[in-house]
Order: C-alpha cells, then sequence, then structure tokens
C-alpha cells in the first residue's frame, strides 16, 4: 500500500494526465515551430508538470526556474507574493512559456507576468496544468490548459500541502479537509 493512501483521494489519474500533457505539448510544439522557446518553471510546484511536458513539446528550448514565495504552509495565501529564485539569464528578446502547477486567486501569476513582462521578452504566454476559477480574484488569460478543477485543495504531481505529497503520481484530494 502506498503510503499517502490513507490521506490522498484520486481527482486525476495518471492516464488522464499524461494524455493532456502530451496534447498541450503537441499544441505548443506546432505553436513555436521555427522560434527557440525558453520555459520557466515556476518552483516548486510545477516541477513534475514542466518536465514531463518539455519531454512532449518537439522543439528546440531551455529551461528557466523561478521561485516565488505566496504561502505560508497550510492552505491559506498572504496576498504577498516575492521572487526567491530568480532565472539565470536575461529574459530580454525571448520566447517566454511560463509553466504553473495552479492559477487559484491568480495573484501569484498576475505578480509574474508583470515582473517578466518588464523584462522586454520578445514573447510572454502561460501554460497552468491547473485552474480554480471558484477562487479567481483577478483574470488570467491561461493560453495551454491543462484541466478546470472545483474549489478543492489538491496535491500530487508536485503540488504539496505543507510540502508533503508532491511525489504522489496523481492529482488528488487530501482525505478530511
Ligand atoms: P494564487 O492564489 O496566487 O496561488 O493563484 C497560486 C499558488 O498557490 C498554490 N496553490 C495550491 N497549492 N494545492 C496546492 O498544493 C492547491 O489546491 C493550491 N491552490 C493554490 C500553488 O503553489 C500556486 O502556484
Ligand atoms: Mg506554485
Amino acid at each position: 500500500m502506498a503510503f499517502y493512501e490513507n490521506d490522498v483521494g484520486t481527482l486525476i489519474d495518471e492516464a488522464k494526465l499524461q494524455e493532456r500533457v502530451r496534447a498541450l505539448g503537441a499544441e505548443i510544439t506546432r505553436d513555436y515551430q521555427g522560434k527557440e522557446l525558453t520555459l520557466v518553471c515556476v518552483l516548486k510546484g510545477s516541477t513534475f508538470f514542466a518536465m514531463d511536458l518539455a519531454r512532449h513539446i518537439d522543439l528546440p528550448l531551455t529551461l528557466e526556474f523561478l521561485g516565488v514565495s505566496s504561502y505560508q504552509g497550510g492552505t491559506e495565501t498572504t496576498g504577498e507574493v516575492r521572487i526567491t529564485t530568480d532565472v539565470s539569464k536575461p529574459m530580454a528578446g525571448k520566447h517566454l512559456l511560463i509553466i504553473e502547477d495552479i492559477i487559484d486567486t491568480g495573484l501569484t501569476m498576475s505578480f509574474l507576468l508583470e515582473n517578466l513582462r518588464a523584462r522586454h521578452p520578445a514573447s510572454l504566454k502561460l501554460a497552468s496544468l491547473l485552474e480554480k476559477p471558484a477562487r479567481a480574484r483577478t483574470k488570467i488569460a491561461i493560453d495551454y490548459k491543462g484541466f478546470v478543477i472545483d474549489d478543492v485543495f489538491v496535491v500530487g504531481y508536485g503540488l504539496d500541502y505543507a510540502e508533503k505529497y508532491r511525489n504522489v503520481p496523481f492529482i488528488g484530494v487530501m482525505k478530511g479537509k
């Protein structure tokens, strides 16, 4: 029995995740033909999605990682966003695709889009595995969207509860929360 089975129920299983990620990769491959793509992965939650997605993008690309902090642990947003780890190169003139795990209130992404736009990239788009529209506080346009989910706290496939459960291989919900 897996370590998480008492705590985590399945919301989106592995097969469904992989199928959607593959389709998004194909779409991105078509849209960026002839361009050099930079994936900006938002730490830590998007890493599993980003690495799977990258494998399905049939184009030369580079990877950058950006750490932001908007959560104090637990499940409530503080509304305060700051960059804890910045990308390693100048972003000016690059075709940036931000890879995020989930757009919840949208406050984190609103900050990030503004921050990256100010660095004058050639283009700036967003891929998010999940969207939770029920909690949106600002409208964020998601160019490549995996799944729309209800207002439940999710874990797995990179997403955590107090830093745990990121390695659960599917999108799950905490039992009894
Ligand atoms: P906002 O509210 O700024 O939040 O759109 C975005 C960030 O909050 C985290 N988040 C979650 N993390 N399960 C998680 O593990 C969730 O259901 C959830 N909702 C929001 C996440 O880090 C995201 O980048
Ligand atoms: Mg995140």
